[in-house]
């Protein structure tokens, strides 16, 4: 359990374009009091620390630096983005082989310096890598989560938002399932400020009909048009990792290993979960339409045959 507000960070990837992003929003938004990247990709890591420092220069002293696994100790915040990227047309689960042995690896690494207070994956096909890392760290399934499908449903609560011309902070909806083609926004019970979707003036049905094609089609467009995504990512790091520094939990919709949640067993995917200092407990109960509850076992059920390599 992290015992301070401002813990430290370790990216492990914190070369490439997620982990020096996930850097500077943590260094911009003061929510850590040191940064450490580690990369295999040495030279790149250096210039990324030495650029991220600048960056520092007029906020609360938050030093970021090159380290090693070594360094880590039982208070500290793991961030695994070491993996991969989509190509334009590629499906996060193609990513799998790829980035399972750099998962493995890097867990190991991190497992043998003692053991981390929370380990937090990033990297794709992400449900998939956070029950790999799960079952190489031995840690409890609280520990160690990904970041799921908070990505998409940052997506969601800005498209809801501008269609329905209402303030972002009060759209209270998720996507839920998996980070990828199976995942699904449970509209069911969203709410903007406690009124159902249906009561908007703006509300039209064809809203809800076409929402989940519209959002899968916005990530893979900044893929085709700038090669990767990084600043959506980096902030949903902070708030997971504002979250972990609290002891009062944050809902979010991160992705845990379920052990009996919904009807699921060992398997990864996004329910709503309450994120604190005691780690990610995802919630039974979320209130999901016959239709939802067939899509999130769907969802496992992709992820789970991935996670047995029949994907
Ligand atoms: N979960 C999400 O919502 C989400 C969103 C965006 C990107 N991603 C994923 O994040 C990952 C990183 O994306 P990116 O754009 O930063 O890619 P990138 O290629 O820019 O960075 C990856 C970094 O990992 C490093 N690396 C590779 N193997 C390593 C190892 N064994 N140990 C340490 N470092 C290692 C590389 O040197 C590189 O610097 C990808 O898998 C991508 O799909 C996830």
């Amino acid at each position: 359990m992290v015992s301070m507000n401002k813990p430290r960070v370790f990216i492990i990837g914190g070369g490439g374009m997620v982990g020096a992003t996930t850097a500077h929003a943590l260094a911009s938004t003061e929510t850590v009091k040191d940064i450490v990247l580690i990369d295999v990709a040495a030279e790149l890591v250096r210039g990324q620390a030495a650029d991220l420092n600048h960056a520092t220069a007029y906020s609360q002293g938050v030093r970021v630096r090159v380290g090693s696994y070594e360094d880590i100790g039982p208070d500290d915040i793991i961030v695994i983005t070491s993996g991969r990227p989509r190509q334009p047309g590629q499906t996060r689960l193609e990513l799998q082989e790829a980035n399972e042995a750099i998962i493995r690896d890097v867990t190991q690494r991190v497992m043998a310096s003692g053991g981390p207070a929370f380990i937090v994956v990033v990297a794709n096909p992400v449900d998939v890598m956070t029950h790999v890392a799960w079952e190489t760290s031995g840690l409890p399934r609280e520990w160690v989560f990904g970041t799921g499908t908070m990505l998409d449903t940052a997506r969601l609560r800005v498209t809801l938002a501008n269609a329905l011309d209402v303030a972002q902070s009060d759209v209270s909806a998720y996507i839920l399932g998996e980070h990828g083609d199976s995942s699904f926004a449970a509209l069911s019970s969203a709410t903007v400020g406690g009124l159902p979707l249906a009561a908007l003036p703006r509300y039209r049905p064809e809203l809800v009909e076409t929402i989940e094609d519209d959002i899968r089609r916005t990530a893979a467009d900044i893929i085709a048009a700038k090669k990767s995504t990084y600043f959506g990512i980096a902030n949903v790091v902070v708030k997971v990792v504002q979250a972990l520094g609290q002891s009062d939990a944050s809902v979010l919709p991160v992705s845990t290993v379920l052990q009996g949640e919904y009807g699921l067993r060992d398997v990864a995917v996004s329910v709503p979960s309450l994120v604190s200092s005691a780690g990610a407990h995802p919630v039974d109960g979320y209130p999901l339409s016959k239709l939802e509850l067939g899509q999130l076992q769907h969802s496992a059920d992709v992820v789970a045959a991935a996670i047995r390599h029949e994907g």
